[in-house]
Order: structure tokens, then sequence, then C-alpha cells
């Protein structure tokens, strides 16, 4: 008999697709970001490709977070984050808006332009912008010897391995354990963060592979949930703090590969006009793993429940309260505040798969899209 040995089936180690193949790469992906900068017997991250010094750090008084799509999302963690722990003032903004509104930029900046491809017309653009007006670029990439790679003054390499499908999954959880290091690192540095504190962050970290595949294997209940809301129309996604940051990477996804359009919205913010929206076909996904903001983020689920919006909560395992007020929860498992955006967004990854294959598209190579938008 012949053996037809299909190369994109090996390619794809199995999977139906390059996107659920790297979806479920992630534990790997975080752990071999994390890992050699986290050593057990050094109580500091070791970023030994940056040579930005502890006395350059101290004369930073803004950092910029610059990129486009997912990894401005992954910006956006790491803008709430390195603001909250380190005191210094952080400004995420897309690319494409940065590099033309003549932004106040100058020695004591720092810039971190964040890129998967390292390759992106705009961020590249917003680099040599910032570089051109004296800022320190730091480039958060997971492309070795990529455009922006080679022009930023330091490097902080995701270790996400080639990412095929156009829409960005590893990538991104490998960017956001690129922003839990910087925060630890500038805190450190900076003194606001001491070496027990950071000691019990890193203990943290070292448990979030474990974590990631806790999450992973609920695949088979987001397929169904995929299944149940397979045909909503007009999304929200919502959250409060960082899980309103990590509200928008999930509503990308489900446009960009399910073509079901959503929007990410501060859940604060829905009274204020667009809760006229919410009607029994609307779906709305509630993130609420921000302990301090779990009481406000579910009373307002509670006002969408009230119009008759069906609702899917992304939810820290525990918290069994909030059973009584959605209509479906998924558990991620507990983990500090400061880390729980990478867990809550595997389940948006995953619905958005199971929505998008439900719905019969092309997951690794949707319509309209680039892997790399290398033009403007
Ligand atoms: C991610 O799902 C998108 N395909 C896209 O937004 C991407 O994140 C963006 O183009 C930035 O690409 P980069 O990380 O290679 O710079």
């Amino acid at each position: 008999f012949k053996v037809t040995w299909d190369v994109a089936a090996a390619e794809k180690g199995g999977y139906d697709h390059f996107m659920l193949k790297e979806i479920f790469e992630q534990a790997k992906v975080v752990k071999d970001t994390l890992m050699p900068r986290l050593p057990e017997n050094q109580n500091r991250v070791v970023l030994d490709e940056i040579k930005l010094s502890k006395d350059e750090l101290d004369n930073i008084n803004k950092i910029y977070i610059v990129a486009c799509g997912t990894a401005y999302y992954a910006g956006l963690v790491g803008k709430y984050l390195i603001e909250r722990i380190t005191r210094v003032p952080v400004v995420a903004e897309v690319a494409s808006e940065f590099r033309y509104r003549d932004p106040v930029i100058d020695e004591n900046t720092l810039m971190i332009v964040i890129s998967q491809s390292g390759e992106t017309a705009d961020t590249l653009a917003a680099l040599r912008l910032a570089k051109q007006r004296g800022a320190r670029v730091l480039g958060v990439v997971n492309v070795v010897g990529s455009s922006i790679a080679r022009e930023a003054d330091d490097i902080l390499y995701t270790w996400a391995g080639p990412e095929i499908a156009v829409a960005s999954t590893k990538a991104y959880s490998a960017q956001l354990a690129a922003m839990y290091l910087l925060t630890c690192h500038i805190a450190l540095e900076l003194g606001k963060m001491t070496e027990d504190e950071f000691v019990s962050l890193r203990d943290e970290l070292y448990q979030l592979p474990r974590k990631v595949n806790r999450v992973l294997s609920k695949a088979e209940k987001i397929k169904r949930l995929a299944d149940k809301y397979v045909h909503s129309k007009n999304v929200f996604y919502v959250g409060r703090g960082l899980d309103y940051m990590v509200s928008m990477e999930g509503s990308l996804k489900l446009k960009e590969i399910a073509y079901v359009h959503s929007e990410p919205y501060a859940a604060g913010e829905l009274k204020h006009g667009p809760i006229a929206l919410i009607e029994d076909a609307t779906l709305v996904i509630g993130i609420v793993t921000q302990e301090d903001l779990y009481e406000k983020t579910v009373s307002n689920l509670k006002e969408i429940k009230a119009r008759d919006g069906k609702v899917l909560a992304i939810a820290v395992k525990g918290n069994t309260e909030i059973e009584k007020v959605v209509d479906d929860v998924i558990y991620i498992p507990q983990t500090h505040w400061m880390f729980t955006s990478l867990l809550a967004n595997i389940p948006q990854q995953l619905f958005a798969y199971y929505v998008s294959t439900a719905l019969g598209h092309d997951v690794d190579k949707p319509r309209n899209l680039a892997k790399s938008v290398t033009v403007e």
C-alpha cells in the first residue's frame, strides 16, 4: 500500500491547524521565554541582551510602549504592570498613531517596541523616530535578526518559535511573559521591589507553564461553548483593569478568524451608552480575574443579564459566586493578579478558534490578512 504522508499535517504536528498547534505550544513557549531569565540561584531577572544600566534607568522619566495589533495589546498589559509597580509613567500606543503625532521624546525616554515579526512597518518607523529624538529603544521581538531586532539598542527575545498562523497566539503569550520579566527587572533596578517580593513572584512564574496546560485541558468544554454561541452577533468582551486590557486581544481574535464583529469595552463604561445595544441575542464575554475589581465587574455583568444579554465569564477558580450571575463560566487556576491575563486569554483564543472552525473559515489564513504588515 502507498503511504501518502501529508507534509502539512506533519508540520501541524497532527493538529487540524497551525493555530491550534501553536495554542497548545504555549506552556513550552512561556517556559522557554521565562526560565532562562529566572535562574533559581540569582534573585534578579537575568537579561543578558539588555545593556540598559541602572543609572540610565534612573534617568528615565517616561516609557512608551509602541506596537500594532496583538503586540499592542500585550503592550497594554505591560503598560498597566510597569506603571503600577515601578511608578514610572508609561504610555502605550499603536505605532500607526504614535509616529504621526509628533510625540514628546527625549534622552530621558525609554521606548519599548513589541513585534513578533520584527518587520512591521509602522512599528519600525516608530522605533526610528524615537532613536532620532534621543530615546533608548528596547525591542521585544520573536524573529532573531529581524529589522527591529537589529535597530533596537537592547533586545528581549520572546522564544515562541516560528508562528505560522496569521492570528497571533503563542507570540502574544510570550510577549506577556516578556512584560512580566521587564516589570520585575525595572522594579528591582529602581528599588520598587524587594528581593523577597521578587522571589515570591518568581515562584508564581515558575508555576505558570503548568497552569497554562491546566487551562488548555478545558478545550473540549470551550468547544461546546463555541458551538452554543456560534451564531451570536455583536459580541462584547468586557473587563476592568488588566481584564479590560486582555479583553481587547480576545475581541481581535474573534474578528480576525471568525469574522464575527466584537468590541472590547471597559466594563465600567458600558452604562455610558453602549449598554443600549445589549439585547437577548448579544453575547458578552466577561473577564473577571482581578480580585480588587471583582464585585464591580460582577455588578456590570448583572446589569447585562437584566437586559437579557448572554454572559460567558472567564473567572479564577474558587469564585463560585459568579455561577449564579452568568450563563457559563470558564475557570482559570489561581495565580498572582499580575499574571492572570496570560491564563485568561487562552479560553479567548480557543473560543475564537472553535467559532471560526464551526463557521467553516480558513483559520490559519483568514481573508484579507497578512502575517506581517511590512507595508504602511
Ligand atoms: C495578530 O493576531 C494580528 N495578525 C496582527 O494584529 C499582528 O499582531 C500585528 O500585525 C503586529 O505584528 P508584529 O507583532 O509582527 O509586529
